[in-house]
């Protein structure tokens, strides 16, 4: 159907209104003059004037020039968000929004912009609490109606032996209780074998397990890059976790279940050759030779290395410890059923996308220290 020429009048109004505003806030955000603009697209400051207020039209020649001169895509002035027949954008946003719009460079919802306004208002506090209700409160509608595996029930988190911090100093009981709650948080049963592949709720295409995994920064990104595949993960770290968590969340991710406990608890309880990629990245190097039975790899990681892993299975290990690689080099070479794929040493880092840098490893890199980096695979001879 045809509009009528009215309603074509008056949409054409509402959209020179609007590129006009969108000229001044970009104008006032670039700390540009009237008289400024006018110069650099060879007009005079009062046809600048005309075209702000929208009571002139562009030419689609000059609209481009605009574009390049205040440094934004044409799209800041169309944009989805603009339904030219009933949305009131001109009126809805306010001096202050349009700003925001113009800082942003690009265009949101007035809704959206609003929620950006008032969040920069509060302080740090109230953010940090109004971020983790809305995390929590989308992960909950996404949860809805996702079963929970049979075997795991909310249980408080087992004491272990530990020789560091379980968590920071701004822990609380309330982020316990939030990290014991989670459903991608994974408790034990009392007793028996676990197999992972049954906390998912679709049999995962592959299984990854990370030990160690710090502040999660490899392990949600491979999560998130392989949606089918499933990953458990091993802290010990509350407040790395707790971090963890809110970073599946964030992303949406809900093929990941995380142990917040003592990695070599799991490792006895994982089902024989139920695993495709093992992942043991930067593990405490605890350099001392009386501290070196704390090491995560040991006989007694290898022993469960060969019991759990598949057939054609993947070893990824790094560390920045000289001695701690030659020992695990040393181990794994001896071993027939392990080959090195690759072998990589800072700088050479492999460029993998789904091999983020972690935490402790910038930290290693920026202090001049080399990090080596592999790839096992795991072939059992019969
Ligand atoms: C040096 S950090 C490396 C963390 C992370 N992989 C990275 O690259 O940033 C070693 C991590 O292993 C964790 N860890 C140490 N012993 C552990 C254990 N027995 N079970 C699970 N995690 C452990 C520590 O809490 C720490 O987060």
């Amino acid at each position: 159907m045809t509009q009528s020429k009215e309603t074509l009048e008056q949409t054409d109004t509402q959209l020179q209104l609007t590129i006009g505003q969108r000229i001044r806030s970009r104008r006032l955000l670039l700390k540009m003059t009237q008289q400024d603009l006018a110069v650099t697209l060879g007009l005079s400051f009062q046809q600048i004037q005309k075209y702000e207020r929208g009571s002139c039209r562009l030419s689609a020649t000059r609209l481009v020039k605009m574009c390049e001169i205040l440094s934004v895509p044409i799209t800041y002035f169309f944009d989805s968000n603009f339904n030219l027949s009933n949305t009131p954008f001109t009126t809805s946003f306010t001096a202050v929004q349009e700003k925001k719009q113009a800082e942003l460079g690009f265009s949101l919802p007035v809704e959206q912009i609003k929620l950006l306004d008032l969040y920069e208002q509060m302080s740090p506090t109230v953010q940090e609490t109004v971020l983790d209700f809305m995390i929590g409160y989308v992960k909950n509608l996404n949860d809805i109606n996702q079963p929970v595996a049979d075997n795991i029930t909310h249980q408080p988190i087992p004491p272990h032996q530990t020789y560091g911090r379980r968590h920071s100093r701004r822990w609380s009981n309330e982020r316990e209780q939030k990290l014991i709650q989670h459903p991608a948080t994974l408790t034990l049963p009392p007793n028996g074998p676990v197999k992972l592949t049954s906390l998912f709720q679709n049999p995962p295409h592959r299984l990854w397990l990370e030990i160690g995994l710090g502040y999660g920064e490899h392990f949600i990104v491979t999560a998130c890059n392989y949606p089918n595949d499933g990953f458990v993960g091993a802290e010990i770290y509350l407040s790395g976790v707790s971090a963890t968590l809110e970073g599946l969340d964030a992303f949406s991710c809900n093929n990941a279940r995380i142990f917040p406990g003592d990695g070599r608890v799991l490792l006895d309880r994982v089902t024989s050759q139920s695993i495709d990629t093992l992942v043991l990245l930067f593990p405490d190097p605890w350099p001392k030779a009386k501290h070196e039975k704390r090491q995560m790899f040991s006989p007694y990681f290898m022993d469960h290395l060969k019991r759990i892993l598949k057939p054609g299975a993947l070893f990824r290990f790094a560390s920045d410890a000289a001695a701690y690689v030659d020992k695990v080099t040393k181990i794994l070479d001896k071993e027939p059923s392990f080959s090195c794929a690759h072998r990589w040493k800072s700088p050479n880092r492999p460029n993998l996308q789904d091999w983020p840098y972690t935490r402790y490893e910038k930290k290693a890199l920026s202090a001049g220290r080399t990090c080596e980096y592999f790839h096992y695979l795991f072939n059992p001879i019969a």
